[in-house]
This record gives structure tokens, C-alpha cells and sequence, in this order.
């Protein structure tokens, strides 16, 4: 980021008085007003709920043009890395900014697979839970227990611990996730054979059981990997953004990364594609799409079109094109013809797509409009699907937590308000009060 000789004037209408405001540009995208020094100089905070105009940090991870559609990680298009790359080397890239050369690939996998199982102990948590917790649930819980296993990788002061809590992260979380579905099974856990890939071992943890050999299907393999890297990362979203707040006090990685897996928990963020399955599932049939489309532009009505809409995106999202070649890839090679669901869903988008109120707001399907289709396909149950998007992201949530320590400035996150609430008076004793 560098600070250009622009500036924006600030004048106050009430007093004249007047302020430049230095601007900084990045390497694309809009520039940015320099309000740093803002308070110190003016007495004025900015208000910002939801931080639709505020960039809260310089990253050099990832680049979203909402208007275009674009999406690029480390300046790769999204598309060209769901087709000729990997999840692993995505996380590679994702957290050291170039793709690996062969050595360095090796050496990253060998790095990651060596970490893939779980302490034996943790194993005994899952049986604190029900049998019927959401995995979700589980997850929280687990992620942020690894804190109390791996003392050697929690002094966020030490590069090296932080890179072995990075390769821990990435390695357990498809064992974890892979346990919290096995749990809700009552299957038993099965843990991870490093022979296979990233994708394929989470595949075989999943669905394979002891009482017979399981045989990965490469089609389906692919699929989870591709899943897996248009999940990868996306720049400052709430999961991230809560990730580096949380570990803006010096927190934990594992209990940071366990922040993160809360905030993607909700239906208006990784939530989103449990929340979709749903809806198609309601709506059952094409029939009833004018309904739904009617009440998701009720004003008077909560109900919103899931899978549909971003904050950031005014244009299709470059993840819901890939998901949706991947969901007919994956229906075909489970022989389903005739999916009621994905029909409902081209249904539903070709009809939203042609209405007035979705092409004003610039409403388009997003990344879990269509992977709940394919998840299900694949055999997960919709509590599943919020579960391997952490799994996924957490590639992001580590590149990210790493990238904050690199800052020349660590200051802890610590936003300001506009106090609406009472001001100072006196208590009254309880006999005096009405
Ligand atoms: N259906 C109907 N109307 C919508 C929708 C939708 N899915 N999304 C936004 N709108 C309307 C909204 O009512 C508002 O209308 P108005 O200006 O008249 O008040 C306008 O569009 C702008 O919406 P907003 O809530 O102010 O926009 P936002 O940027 O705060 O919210 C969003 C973004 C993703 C939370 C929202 O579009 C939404 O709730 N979508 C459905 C949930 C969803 O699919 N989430 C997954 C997001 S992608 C993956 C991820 O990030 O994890």
C-alpha cells in the first residue's frame, strides 16, 4: 500500500474548519481514505456499521471485483485454480503469496500429512456431546480444545510455532470434521492414511467403515478438492475478519481459528448452504417458485432467497459457476438424471435472474446456491455442508492470522461506537424507584 500525493478534504459545515485526509492505493482495486489520524485531529470517529466502506487491513491474499465477478487469490483467477491446481497448493499459496515449485510442494504435503492425526485423548470429547449435536457445534468446541494439546504451537511470538500450528490447523481439520459426522453415525472414528491425498483421505474418513474396503471414486475426490478450494479463502469476510480480531489480543491460532468457525456458522455466512438445501427442499416443486420468489421481496416478510445476494459481489460469483459444471460432473458420475433439487434450483436462478427486484439489488446466486446439491449428492447431510466449508477455509483463516503478524503495526482491533444510550446520572435506591 503506499500513500499516494491525493488527499481528500474533510470540512466540517457547522465551525468551516477543514482537514486533508491522505489517500493510499493499492495495487488494484478503489483507493481508500487514510482515517487514522482522524480522532486525533478532528474529535470525529467514522460510522461504519457492518463496515460496508471500511477496509480494516492491507492483505495481499485476495482480490474480489464484485462488480466484474472476479475473484483472485495471490493474482490467480479462482477458475484457473479450481482446474489446475489442488487444495493443498491453494493453502500453499495462499499463505506464502507464490505456487510451489516440486520441492517445495513435497515438502509442504509431507509438512501437512505428518500432522493429520489428533491426540488420542481429544478423541474422548465427542462423547461429551449428543448424538444428535450439530457438527457445527462440535466443531467450536474441538478446534478451540486443540489449545489444551499442542502447547509447542501456541507462543504466537515464535515464527516457527506459528507455521507448525498453521500445518496442524490444515492437517486435523479433516480428521475432526470427518469425526464429527462418524460421531453422529455412531460409527467408529477412522483415522487418516497419509498415502492418499488431502481430499481423498477426508473422502475415506467420511464413508469408509471397518467391516469393508472402501474404493474412492476419483470423480468424486476431484470434486471435494475442487469444493474445497472455491472455498479456500475470500479475502476480509466475518469469519476472517473475526479470526484476526480474535488473535489481534494475542489469542491462541487454535482459539482464534475456533472464532472463525463461529462466526461462518450463520445462515447469512457458511450457514448459507444448509439454509439453501432447505429452501429447495420446502419448496419441493417449480410450481411453487413464484411463491417463494413473491415472499423473498416482501418487505414484510423475513424470508430471504439463500444462496442468493453478497455483500461484496453485484454480479455473478465466480465459485457459483465452477459449483454448478461440478454439480452436473458429480450427478453424472452418480448416474442421477433427473435431480429434482438442482431442477429446482436452474429453475429458481433462471427466474430470479429475469425479475425486476433481484437485477436492481444485483441479487446472484453465490457459492452455496448450488454445493448443497453436490454435498448431498455426495452422501453428507445438510449439517455437514457449514462443516467442510470450516475445514476448507481454514487454508484462508491461517494465511490471514499468519499475514496480520507480518504487519509493521499489531494494534488490537478495537472499533468505536456512536453512544445512543442513557447519559451520566445518579443511581437511585431501589425504594425510590417507580
Ligand atoms: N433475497 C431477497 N432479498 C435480498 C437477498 C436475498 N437473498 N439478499 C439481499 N436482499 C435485498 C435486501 O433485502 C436489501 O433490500 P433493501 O435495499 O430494499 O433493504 C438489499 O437486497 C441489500 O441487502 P443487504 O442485506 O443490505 O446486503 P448485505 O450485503 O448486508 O447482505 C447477504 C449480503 C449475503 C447477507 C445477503 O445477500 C443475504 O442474506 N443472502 C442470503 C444468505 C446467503 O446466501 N449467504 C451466503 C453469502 S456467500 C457465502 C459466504 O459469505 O459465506
Amino acid at each position: 500500500m503506499t500513500t499516494t500525493p491525493h488527499t481528500v478534504t474533510l470540512t466540517d459545515d457547522a465551525t468551516g474548519r477543514s482537514w486533508k485526509l491522505p489517500v493510499m492505493e493499492g495495487s488494484t482495486g478503489p483507493n481508500v481514505i487514510d482515517i487514522r489520524k482522524l480522532y486525533g485531529e478532528t474529535g470525529f470517529f467514522t460510522h461504519d456499521p457492518g463496515f460496508t466502506s471500511t477496509s480494516s487491513c492491507e492483505s495481499k491474499i485476495t482480490f474480489i471485483d464484485g462488480d466484474k465477478g472476479i475473484l483472485l487469490h495471490r493474482g490467480y483467477p479462482i477458475a484457473e485454480l479450481a482446474e489446475k491446481s489442488d487444495f493443498l497448493e491453494v493453502a500453499y499459496l495462499l499463505q506464502f503469496g507464490e505456487l510451489p515449485d516440486p520441492v517445495q510442494k513435497k515438502e509442504w504435503i509431507k509438512n501437512i500429512t505428518y500432522h493429520t492425526m489428533v491426540h488420542e485423548q481429544l478423541s474422548t470429547f465427542f462423547n461429551g456431546f449428543r448424538r444428535d449435536a450439530h457438527p457445527m457445534a462440535i466443531m467450536c468446541g474441538v478446534v478451540g480444545a486443540l489449545s489444551a494439546f499442542y502447547h509447542d504451537s501456541t507462543d504466537i511470538h515464535d515464527e516457527n510455532q506459528r507455521e507448525i500450528a498453521c500445518h496442524r490447523l490444515i492437517a486435523k481439520m479433516p480428521t475432526l470434521a470427518a469425526m464429527a459426522f462418524k460421531f453422529a453415525l455412531g460409527q467408529p472414528f477412522v483415522y487418516p492414511q497419509n498415502s492418499l491425498s488431502y481430499a481423498e483421505n477426508f473422502l475415506y474418513m467420511a464413508f469408509s467403515v471397518p467391516a469393508e474396503p472402501y474404493r474412492i471414486n476419483p470423480v468424486l475426490a476431484r470434486a471435494m478438492d475442487k469444493i474445497f478450494i472455491l472455498h479456500a479463502d475470500h479475502e476480509q469476510n466475518a469469519s476472517t475478519s473475526t479470526v484476526r480480531l480474535a488473535s489481534s489480543s494475542g489469542a491462541n491460532p487454535f482459539a482464534c481459528i475456533a472464532a472463525g468457525i463461529t462466526s461462518l456458522w450463520g445462515p447469512a455466512h457458511g450457514g448459507a448452504n444448509e439454509a439453501v438445501l432447505k429452501m429447495l427442499m420446502e419448496i419441493g416443486s417449480k410450481d411453487r417458485i413464484p411463491e417463494i420468489v413473491r415472499r423473498a421481496k416482501d418487505k414484510n416478510d423475513s424470508f430471504r432467497l439463500m444462496g442468493f445476494g453478497h455483500r461484496v459481489y453485484k454480479n455473478y460469483d465466480p465459485r457459483a459457476k465452477v459449483m454448478q459444471q461440478t454439480c452436473r460432473e458429480v450427478l453424472a458420475e452418480l448416474g442421477i438424471k433427473n435431480d429434482p433439487l438442482l431442477e429446482t434450483a436452474m429453475e429458481l436462478e433462471r427466474v430470479a435472474l429475469q425479475d425486476d427486484y433481484f437485477i436492481e439489488k444485483k441479487l446472484y446466486p453465490n457459492v452455496d446456491f448450488y454445493s448443497g446439491i453436490i454435498l448431498r449428492a455426495m452422501g453428507f447431510p445438510m449439517s455437514m455442508f457449514t462443516v467442510l466449508f470450516a475445514l476448507a477455509r481454514t487454508a484462508g483463516w491461517v494465511a490471514h492470522w499468519q499475514e496480520q503478524f507480518r504487519e509493521k503495526e499489531q494494534k488490537i482491533g478495537r472499533p468505536r461506537q456512536l453512544y445512543t444510550g442513557a447519559v451520566e446520572r445518579s443511581f437511585v435506591p431501589l425504594d425510590q424507584r417507580k
